[in-house]
């Protein structure tokens, strides 16, 4: 892809945002229709379908060669990463917007045969579009972010993590985890994975681990983190994998390796 395309897709999809962000902003007090997925906590309302709708026809009437990947089922099913992919979470945070009315987002990362061109992730109700294109920096609203703090000590990191690394999980041993959060200076939790992502890129947070995350909560935030020198893995410290669900490990690249060690400590 080159700049001129991607200055084009980057302002198409910006557009969209903003469009899908008001249509939320505007019917977001009629009833949801809530729905459980996975288990009775995995939320999904008609808003989250409607808006995924909304991104994924314009898409195809707009370029109806490329491909998607989204979470309501309205994208396509893919097995590789040719192409141009544009992986949507048309409402990350489904449980703070039903029961918070706030705090949530729409993440869209895109790439090209594989490598992250634009990233966006759209707090919607406080209005702050996180937005980046491969090689320009990323940006919140109008402001440019700096590039990550490479002298954070983990001593004086605030990481975004659940208690469920402090409750016995698949990933990692607890004790190592409760270890760990007495090493570090806080722990934070907002409850949207692709704010989490956002708010490492702008350095307000200097990590965000998480158990278990798919393709569409981290692919806006992996690019946004890319522009400023954030690093986004797996929890054995091995390349983010777009098509694959797995354990997440976001950081300020001064911070990350340590992370990687306590883990590789407790790994199961
Ligand atoms: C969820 C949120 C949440 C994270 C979950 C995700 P959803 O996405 O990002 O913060 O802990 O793992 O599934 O379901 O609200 O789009
Ligand atoms: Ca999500
Ligand atoms: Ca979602």
């Amino acid at each position: 892809m080159n700049q001129e395309q991607r200055q084009e897709i980057y302002e198409i999809a910006r557009n969209w945002i903003y469009e899908a962000g008001a249509q939320i902003r505007e019917h977001m007090n009629e009833p949801l229709g809530i729905e459980a997925k996975s288990n009775p906590n995995d939320l999904v309302t008609i808003l989250d379908k409607q808006t995924e709708k909304f991104l994924v026809d314009r898409i195809h009437q707009t370029y109806p060669e490329h491909h998607i990947i989204g979470e309501e089922g309205f994208g396509d099913t893919l097995s590789n990463v040719d192409g141009t992919i544009w992986i949507i979470d048309p409402i990350d945070g489904t449980m703070n917007f039903i029961h918070q009315k706030r705090t949530f987002a729409i993440s869209i990362g895109i790439l090209h045969n594989g490598v992250g061109e634009i990233g966006f992730v759209y707090d919607v109700m406080d209005d702050i579009l996180y937005h980046a294109k491969r090689g320009e920096g990323a940006f919140k609203n109008d402001i440019k972010l700096a590039s990550l703090d490479k002298e954070k000590k983990l001593e004086e990191a605030i990481v975004g993590m659940n208690h469920f690394w402090l409750c016995n999980n698949k990933v990692v041993d607890y004790t190592v985890m409760q270890k760990f959060v007495r090493t570090i200076r806080g722990a934070r939790t907002i409850g949207s994975a692709a704010l989490e992502l956002a708010h490492v890129a702008e350095g307000v947070q200097d990590a965000y681990l998480a158990l278990s995350l798919a393709p569409w909560d981290v692919a806006g935030g992996i690019i946004l983190n890319k522009e400023v020198g954030g690093i986004v893995g797996d929890a054995d410290g091995n390349p983010w994998n777009p098509l694959e669900r797995s354990p997440a490990v976001v950081a300020n690249p001064a911070i990350y390796g340590s992370i990687i060690e306590f883990l590789k400590e407790g790994r199961k």
